[in-house]
């Protein structure tokens, strides 16, 4: 096979050039980091279950008419997605007070919301991702109030729907992040859910005991990271298909 050539390297993801135009391949790798950075490791086989757990998410969502970017998955690490023009937003989406949102307004983790709170958040690295207003959204031109109508409902639609497909799987989706892209096609655009659904960007915790089945067992120190993600997996009945041994996957090609 061709040599792909790399067109974007991130914390968690590396982004290459697609087999046709307006498409990407998206590879998903086991680095963590938390903290934009400040703290580095590695989570043997995430990026296989990632790369599955989002795939079975987007298509799921899809099921239900949510525009997404993704086409299919290639192989253990990689899937076909389409490029879009991202929107640089981060939307967080709560059911349950936890990390941020206990740390800044005091009230306990675990505390249901009255109801679901949307946050967004400028994606930035240099400026650490502030947390921002719609106002400065629209204001400053990173995406219009008619594209924040779109994502307000797609954001609260996708909520309503996996917050049920967890619970079905006996997990409960405490809060979650999502970025959106432009897709255009010829003088058309439209909205789609890009980036990627997974215990990376959510937070998960077993509906019985709370335990945490998410990436703030990296964050916080607490072990039993890779079997948190393979619980994931196996709830979800998608562990990959060979199991635990080839965790490791293809080596990236530059
Ligand atoms: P927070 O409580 O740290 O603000 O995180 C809220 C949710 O958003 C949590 O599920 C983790 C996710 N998230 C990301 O995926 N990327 C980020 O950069 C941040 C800050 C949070």
């Amino acid at each position: 096979m061709a040599r792909r050539r790399q067109l974007y390297e991130g914390k968690a993801k590396i982004l290459f050039e697609g087999p046709e135009p307006g498409t990407l391949v998206q590879y998903f790798k086991d680095d963590a980091t938390a903290g934009n950075g400040a703290k580095k490791g590695i989570i043997t086989g995430k990026g296989v279950l990632n790369n599955r757990i989002s795939e079975h998410l987007m298509l799921r969502l899809h099921e239900i008419g949510v525009p997404t970017h993704f086409v299919r998955r290639l192989n253990m690490r990689e899937q076909l997605i389409r490029e879009v023009e991202i929107i640089p937003l981060e939307v967080v989406v709560r059911n349950v007070a936890a990390g941020s949102l206990s740390k800044r307004l005091g009230i306990p983790e675990g505390t249901r919301l009255p109801r679901s709170i949307l946050e967004y958040y400028y994606k930035n690295d240099s400026l650490n991702d502030p947390m921002v207003a719609e106002e400065h959204i629209t204001a400053f031109g990173w995406a219009s109030t008619a594209d924040m109508d779109d994502i307000v409902a797609l954001a609260l639609r996708i909520n309503d729907f996996l917050t049920g497909l967890f619970l079905g799987v006996g997990i409960t989706l405490v809060d979650f992040k999502l970025e959106f892209g432009r897709l255009w096609e010829n003088e058309d655009m439209r909205l789609v859910l890009a980036d990627e659904i997974s215990p990376d960007n959510c937070r998960l915790w077993d509906a019985k005991t709370s335990e945490k089945m998410d990436k703030d067992r990296f964050r916080r120190d607490m072990g039993r990271v890779e079997e948190a993600y393979q619980e994931v997996a196996r709830r979800l009945g998608i562990l990959p298909e060979a199991g635990n041994s080839d965790m490791k996957g293809p080596e990236v090609m530059q």
